[in-house]
């Protein structure tokens, strides 16, 4: 059956990875949002069934239009995946300095997969999936916050918590309309982001999120998931949020 499949900061990183591994599919219509002009990342992947259209998560009017140029492609998204996000490095609360990271992290990292689904949201009524995918971090847990689990970056964490607050509002918000709305930690990946000493490469960590999101139903709406650092882990766990 066939399905479309929207995902966004899809030029490079994990996004790249999604694209690739759900193109393979030809049953599978990838849509493919990004921020920038440059689109040879995605055409070289020399796919017909992945469009690519302009969106930059933390605009306003570009996000609407993209919907206009997605109306263009499909009458429905079955699956959305929020991936696209920034990290402006470290940032210790306890040290005085200039606050604007908080701010600009949290437009794209929390507004932004907000602006995406709510926009998105006629498309993917039409749906038959109506799965919407949040990609979160392991930062994000402030069980693991407290047990001192990871180095300070202040303003991406609590984009990531605040993240998850997100989608535990959508998951109530869409539950009587069947959505299936889901945080998913993808591990430490060797990206831009995650840097090359990583533990999973990217192939690994979007092979266990495909899974686990071709898996999942109505049940689960409302909860955390990881891919733990382990490199021969083939599946995704609930994790603490
Ligand atoms: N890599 C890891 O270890 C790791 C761990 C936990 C969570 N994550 C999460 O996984 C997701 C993907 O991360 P990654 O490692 O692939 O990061 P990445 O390599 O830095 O790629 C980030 C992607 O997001 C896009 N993006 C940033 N701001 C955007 C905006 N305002 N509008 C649209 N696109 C925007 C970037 O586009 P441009 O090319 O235009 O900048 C790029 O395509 C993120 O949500 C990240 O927080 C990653």
């Amino acid at each position: 059956m066939s399905k479309v499949i929207a995902i966004t900061g899809a030029n490079r990183g994990l996004g790249l990875e999604f694209v690739k591994q759900y193109s393979q599919d030809s049953n599978v219509t990838v849509i493919a949002y990004q921020r920038s002009d440059d689109r040879s990342a995605i055409e070289a992947l020399k796919k017909d069934n992945v469009k690519i259209i302009k969106l930059d998560a933390a605009d306003d009017e570009q996000v609407k239009k993209a919907v206009e140029e997605t109306k263009k492609i499909t009458k429905s998204i079955d699956i959305l995946i929020n991936n696209a996000a920034i990290n402006t490095g470290p940032f210790k609360l306890t040290e005085p300095q200039d606050l604007s990271p908080i701010s600009k992290v949290h437009d794209t990292n929390v507004l932004g997969p907000i602006r995406v689904t709510t926009s998105f949201l006629p498309l993917l009524r039409e749906g038959k999936d109506k799965k919407v995918i949040f990609i979160s971090s392991g930062v994000a847990s402030l069980t693991r916050t407290v047990k001192k689990s990871f180095g300070p970056m202040a303003p991406y964490a609590m984009s990531k918590t605040g993240l998850n607050m997100v989608v535990a509002l959508y998951s109530v918000e869409l539950s009587d309309e069947g959505f299936t709305c889901l945080a998913f930690d993808p591990g430490h990946v060797q990206t831009d982001m995650g840097g090359g000493h990583a533990p999973l490469t990217p192939p690994e960590s979007i092979k266990n999120m495909i899974a686990k999101i071709s898996s999942v139903s109505p049940e689960v709406n409302g909860k955390f998931f990881a891919v733990k650092g382990d490199p021969g882990s083939t599946k995704m766990e609930e994790e603490d949020w």
